[in-house]
């Protein structure tokens, strides 16, 4: 998919802002995710045009920090908390049900775009372990058998 010109004038603007170091570099990925939701190989091209860096160092830069994204979000974004109370009371085991209800791996988006799974350290309210949340809607908790059903609520 070609990138739009919008969006070359929003990276070009970016990256008049940074200096094309290391640390330009970081900020101008960051910027450039926060507003695609991910960083496509045409956003990676077009910041290695206008800084003159390799698009191979910057995927090397960008692969170096695990909080840059590589694929298009899910529409759903879930999150399984794997913190301490929640893992006592089966966290991975949620974690796993949904790997096999959604036939997808934590970390990745469903094929049809829809929902994108996803662990966290704690979702701030270990009382009602185990927690999952959807799109910041708070599942308290939740068992392996209750996932159908949570799922069947997000229709698009
Ligand atoms: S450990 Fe799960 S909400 Fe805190």
């Amino acid at each position: 998919m070609a990138i739009v010109k919008s969006d070359v004038s929003f990276i070009e603007n970016v990256v008049a802002k940074y200096p094309t170091t290391k640390g330009g570099i970081v900020a101008i990925l960051q910027e450039i995710q926060e507003r695609e939701g991910y960083l496509s190989p045409d956003a990676l091209d077009e910041t290695a045009r206008l800084t003159g860096i390799s698009v191979n160092e910057i995927y090397g830069v960008a692969t170096f920090y695990s909080f840059y994204k590589f694929n298009p979000p899910g529409r759903h974004v879930i999150q399984v908390c794997l913190g301490t109370a929640c893992h006592v009371r089966g966290g991975s085991k949620i974690l796993k049900e949904l790997e096999r209800l959604l036939k997808i791996k934590v970390g990745e988006v469903t094929p049809d775009g829809k929902f994108e799974l996803n662990r966290i350290a704690c979702l701030g309210c270990c009382a009602l372990e185990p927690v999952v949340a959807i799109d910041g809607k708070f599942y308290p908790r939740v068992t392996a058998r209750k996932l159908p059903a949570i799922l069947a609520e997000y229709q698009d």
